[in-house]
C-alpha cells in the first residue's frame, strides 16, 4: 500500500458503504469517506468530493463520467462493486492511466440462479398465485384448469450474450429439459457448440425462435435499447421475455405496449431503465410480468466474494499493481 509521506494515509471514497469486514479492512489502510443512504451520491458532492480522494469505490447506478473522472486529479484507482462498469467512462479513465477494477466470474452462478429462477416463477405463475392469494383473491377449490402454467421441459431459450453468465444459464436450463439456442458477437467454435449442446441464431432467428429469450449482454452504446419492437414482435406469441442485465438493453416503452396488447405473453425482469420502479410503475400493475429489485448477484456468498474482490482491487491498484479483474 502506498502512504503519502510518513503518516498521511491515501484517500477512498465509497458512494455506498460496503459490509462492515471490508469497511474494517479498508479502514485499516485508507482515509475513508462512505456517502450513506439509498441513492447515488448527488453529482455536485460527487465532484467536490472526488478532488481529494486517490481512490474510488462505485456501484452501478453512479455515473462516473469524464467530469467526474476530470474532477479527481490525484484519482489513481477505481473499484466497482459489480460486473457490469457501464457506469465509468472507462476509456477517459485508461487515458488517465486510473485503474479500473471490476468483479466478474464471483457472481456467475448467483446471476443463473435467479435467471432460472425467474423463468420458472414466470412460467408457472409462482408469483401471480402468491399475488391472488395475498390479496384474498383465491376464491376456487382445485379444477381442471385453475391457474395453469407453463413448463419448461422441451421449450426452447434463446440466450442473448453468450458470456460466462449466458453459459452457466444454458447449462442449467438444460437440467430441465430446455434446448438452448445462443447469439453473440462472437460465435463459439463448432466444437465447443456441440460439447456445450447449443446452435448459433442470428439476432432475429433468436427472438422468432424462442420461447422463453433471456439477455445476458453488458450494457453499452451499442447495446443501449437493443431490446425494441422491431426484435419484440418478431417474438412468439407464447413468448416470454427476461432480463437479468442492464435496465437501459431494452426499450421499456416497447416492452409495456407489447405486454398489453398480448403480443409476447410476459417477462421477469430483474433490472429496470431507472432503479428503484415503484408500485406505480406499468410493469407494476401487470399479472404476466414477475418483478425483482436488481438481485441478480445478491446471495450472502457472492456479496461477500465481491466486497473482498472490490477491496482487493482497490488496495492492489493503489499500490500501482493491476487488480485481480481489472477492466
Ligand atoms: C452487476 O454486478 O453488474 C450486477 O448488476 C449486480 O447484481
Amino acid at each position: 500500500m502506498l502512504r503519502r509521506g510518513r503518516s498521511k494515509k491515501l484517500r477512498v471514497l465509497l458512494t455506498r458503504t460496503l459490509q462492515d469486514f471490508a469497511v474494517k479492512e479498508l479502514q485499516r489502510h485508507y482515509k475513508i469517506e462512505i456517502h450513506s443512504g439509498p441513492f447515488p451520491m448527488p453529482k455536485k458532492k460527487l465532484l467536490l468530493k472526488i478532488k481529494e480522494q486517490d481512490g474510488l469505490i462505485c456501484f452501478p447506478y453512479d455515473n462516473i463520467d469524464k467530469e467526474v473522472i476530470q474532477a479527481g486529479t490525484k484519482l489513481k484507482t477505481i473499484s466497482a462493486f459489480s460486473v457490469g462498469y457501464d457506469q465509468i467512462d472507462s476509456k477517459y479513465a485508461k487515458k488517465r492511466k486510473i485503474k479500473i477494477g471490476y468483479t466478474p466470474n464471483v457472481l456467475t452462478v448467483a446471476t443463473a440462479d435467479l435467471t432460472i429462477t425467474l423463468i420458472l416463477d414466470l412460467l408457472r405463475r409462482v408469483t401471480e398465485g402468491d399475488r391472488l392469494i395475498r390479496e384474498g383473491k383465491w376464491k376456487e377449490v382445485f379444477g381442471a384448469d385453475t391457474y395453469v402454467g407453463e413448463e419448461v421441459d422441451g421449450k426452447t431459450l434463446g440466450i442473448l450474450g453468450f458470456g460466462r453468465i449466458g453459459k452457466a444459464v444454458a447449462k442449467k436450463a438444460q437440467t430441465f429439459g430446455i434446448k438452448v439456442i445462443y447469439h453473440n458477437r462472437n460465435r463459439l467454435p463448432l466444437r465447443q457448440e456441440k460439447a456445450l449442446r447449443v446452435r448459433f441464431a442470428t439476432l432475429n432467428e433468436l427472438f422468432s425462435k424462442s420461447d422463453i429469450v433471456s439477455i445476458h449482454v453488458p450494457y453499452s452504446a451499442e447495446t443501449h435499447e437493443l431490446v425494441n419492437k422491431s426484435l419484440i414482435k418478431r417474438m412468439k406469441k407464447r413468448a416470454y421475455l427476461v432480463n437479468t442485465a442492464r435496465g437501459k438493453i431494452i426499450k421499456e416503452r416497447d416492452l409495456i405496449f407489447a405486454l398489453k396488447r398480448k403480443i409476447i405473453a410476459g417477462a421477469a425482469l430483474d433490472v429496470f431503465y431507472h432503479e428503484p420502479i415503484g408500485k406505480n410503475h406499468q410493469f407494476a400493475k401487470m399479472q404476466n410480468v414477475v418483478l425483482s429489485p436488481h438481485i441478480g448477484s445478491s446471495s450472502i456468498v457472492t456479496r461477500a466474494k465481491m466486497a473482498e474482490i472490490t477491496v482487493e482491487n482497490l488496495k492492489l491498484g493503489l499500490a500501482g499493481k493491476k487488480p485481480i479483474y481489472s477492466v
